[in-house]
């Protein structure tokens, strides 16, 4: 009886895989109501679970839906994931990087919810970019350019799906056990053979502490190691937006400067060490090596012009690509040190001028976003400018309260 499991789980003790599979696979069922899945998710957060539940959970999401066959590609497979960050777009840059370095990068991506963007509604900002594309439409592409960007099929990891959307509304997303297990389902359902991490930490990501960060890692790793999939994470820290746009197309745009060789900085920090380690996984060579191709292919044109390649792919059009919304100035109202730049604060009002989706079926406004233009410990004098808001609102100052802190 589910109730039986809940009262085992709610006092700590150890659930079997049966049981397990009983309370999750019942409920993608039906048979487990959305209640009762929660009370079960609440005591999880609560009591925790030991790696033996972890792995079992992991296999149970795995299971629920399609896995991917990539064994129609040669050479090794690679993909990444981030625990979620606000302007991220790392994958737009890597995915052109380590393609034109001959390795293949298949990724299903999700659409922005909340606060969080997400990389596929990113992509279709350009115009034409299609984003759903047919399992043969993906080998093809695969096979001629090597990179594909497309939104997760609904049969992949559908019960992970079911039990995030709950968790959600549950006040159950930080458990290290349910993050662990619906990550790594993902990843080794999306058919790579290498995976690397971007473990966000700090006060803007799910994950608070140091310590969390390095169980969540250590955890990764081992059920990735269990499926024979090397995994590798990196710890970035996101107290602060990861580079300097926030948004859908302002995104995109900047991921073109940092392919072109034009902006440097953290982003390209974090790319650079995303991409080196999966470089060095999937061609057996050391990080250092890595990097180097990374930095050529960077310099000599080839990484950008795989984005081109790909977007053109996909149907995008770049020459139509622009921001039509107005852009506004926000200036500083005092001299002083710019001491903070508030991920939460930046997503949040990039989220209330349109950029994001408060429910699946709200639609974005694509040209709506954030570029900031001053960084984080810079000198600035009253009047400065600190950021472009590109927003086609009225009322665009009404939540942009928190997003700096000057001293
Ligand atoms: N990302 C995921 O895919 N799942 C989680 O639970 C948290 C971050």
């Amino acid at each position: 009886m589910i109730i039986d499991i809940i009262n085992k789980k709610r006092k700590g003790e150890i659930l079997t895989k049966e049981e397990l599979e009983y309370a999750f696979t019942g409920y993608q069922k039906g048979l487990v109501k959305d209640y009762q899945m929660s009370a079960l998710l609440m005591a999880i957060c609560i009591k925790d679970m030991e790696e033996e539940e972890i792995f079992h959970l992991t296999d149970i999401f795995l299971h629920s839906g399609d896995i991917l066959d990539l064994s129609f590609l040669d050479g090794v497979k690679v993909d990444k994931h981030s625990t979620g960050g606000v302007g991220d777009k790392t994958t737009l840059i890597l995915g052109p990087i380590i393609a034109s370095l001959q390795i293949p990068f298949i990724k299903m991506s999700g659409r922005a919810l909340g606060f969080t963007g997400g990389t596929i509604d990113k992509l279709e900002s350009i115009p034409g970019f299609r984003v759903d594309l047919s399992l043969e439409e993906i080998k093809k592409q695969a096979k001629e350019i090597g990179l594909v960007v497309t939104s997760q099929t609904e049969n992949l990891t559908p019960l992970d799906k079911m039990v995030y959307a709950l968790r959600d509304v549950t006040g159950t997303t930080e458990s290290i056990p349910l993050i662990a297990s619906s990550i790594m389902s993902k990843k080794i359902a999306g058919g790579a053979d290498k995976i690397v991490i971007d473990v966000k930490v700090g006060e803007g990501a799910l994950l608070k502490t140091d310590e969390d960060a390095k169980r969540l890692s250590d955890l990764l790793i081992k059920i990735g190691k269990k499926y024979g999939k090397e995994t590798r994470t990196i710890f970035s820290s996101m107290d602060s937006p990861l580079g300097n746009a926030i948004g859908n197309k302002v995104e995109v745009m900047e991921a073109m400067e940092v392919l072109q060789g034009k902006e440097k900085g953290v982003l390209l920090d974090t790319v650079l060490e995303l991409g080196s380690n999966l470089v060095a996984m999937a061609k057996g060579i050391t990080e250092e090596e890595a990097k180097k191709m990374i930095i050529d292919v960077i310099d000599n044109g080839k990484a950008y012009q795989k984005f081109i390649e790909f977007v053109t792919y996909q149907g995008g059009n770049l020459e139509d690509f622009t921001i039509h919304a107005k852009k506004i100035e926000l200036k500083a109202e005092q001299d002083g040190v710019l001491e903070e730049i508030h991920a939460l604060s930046c997503a949040k009002y990039v989220f209330s001028l349109g950029a994001g989706r408060r429910e699946k079926k709200d639609k974005i406004d694509y040209d709506a976003g954030l570029v900031l233009v001053k960084k984080e410990k810079e000198m600035i004098k009253k009047g400065d400018t600190i950021a472009y808001v590109y927003t086609n609102k009225e009322d665009f100052s009404e939540n942009c309260k928190g997003m700096f802190k000057i001293s």
